[in-house]
């Protein structure tokens, strides 16, 4: 699996621009929606700690306001040794857009790390198609 350019060159230019003052571990995240375009996000954080986002829900926002409505392929990319796969919260803000078999690719500063699916990332999980019965 390869990692679009696109994606990782939109996570990058997201990465530089977090606003991390207190963890000082900025994250770059770039979310493909179904009319081809990239949406990029980075985690803004609030010295009243709780309410800082994460890259992936600021993306999600854009995403959103840009008018896609389905999440196609995400990148995420964080500095540090190892892979740094979206938090518990975010894999459920992700499952509202996005398929089971939709691509994760986590990359570093490198490039690519790995890829992995959202339904590996979180199993059997709880959606939209729950509330429909
Ligand atoms: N963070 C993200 O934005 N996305 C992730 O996938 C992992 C963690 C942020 C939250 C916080 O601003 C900083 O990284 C340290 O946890």
């Amino acid at each position: 699996m390869t990692a679009p350019k696109d994606m990782i060159d939109l996570a990058r230019s997201m990465m530089a621009n977090a606003y991390a003052p207190y963890s000082k571990f900025p994250v770059g995240v770039a979310l493909r929606g179904e009319s081809g375009r990239i949406y990029g996000g980075c985690n803004v954080e609030n010295a009243a700690y709780p309410q800082g986002v994460c890259a992936e829900a600021s993306a999600i926002s854009a995403l959103i306001g840009g008018g896609d409505r389905h999440i196609t392929e995400v990148l995420v990319m964080a500095p540090g040794v190892g892979l740094v796969t979206p938090c518990g919260g975010c894999r459920q803000k992700l499952r509202e857009f996005a398929a089971d078999d939709v691509q994760i690719h986590i990359a570093g500063p490198e490039g690519l790390r790995r890829s992995v699916t959202l339904g590996e990332l979180l199993p059997l999980s709880f959606g939209p198609e729950n509330l429909k019965f």
